[in-house]
């Protein structure tokens, strides 16, 4: 059970739960080869319109997926280096 358990508690841990499990639809999305793209920053009140949701509800993100180009969007991908953010303990 949580300690903490006001209004304002039990909204950041529906938004840590869902992030939580978007980040493991990413995942899973990836392992069938479908790339995703989370979106923080959107227009809130035009996306719970378009989806009827209520104007109380909150949107915790927006995930875009579809198939990667080879060449990339804008040029090609840059990804640091696997070894330089990753270490086993
Ligand atoms: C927490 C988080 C929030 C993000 N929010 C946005 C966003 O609001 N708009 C946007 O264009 N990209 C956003 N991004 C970045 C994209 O989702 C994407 O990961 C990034 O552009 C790298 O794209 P690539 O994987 O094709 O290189 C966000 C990424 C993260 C991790």
């Amino acid at each position: 059970m949580y300690r903490e358990v006001g209004r304002c508690d039990l909204r950041i841990i529906a938004h840590k739960s869902a992030a939580l499990a978007a980040e493991n639809f990413m995942i899973s999305i990836a392992s069938k080869g479908i790339d995703t793209y989370p979106m923080e920053g959107f227009d809130s009140k035009r996306v719970k319109k378009i989806l009827g949701l209520p104007k109380k509800a909150e949107i915790n993100m927006i995930i875009g997926c579809g198939f990667r180009d080879k060449g990339g969007i804008y040029g090609p991908r840059f990804r640091v280096p696997f070894e330089e953010v990753y270490r086993a303990m």
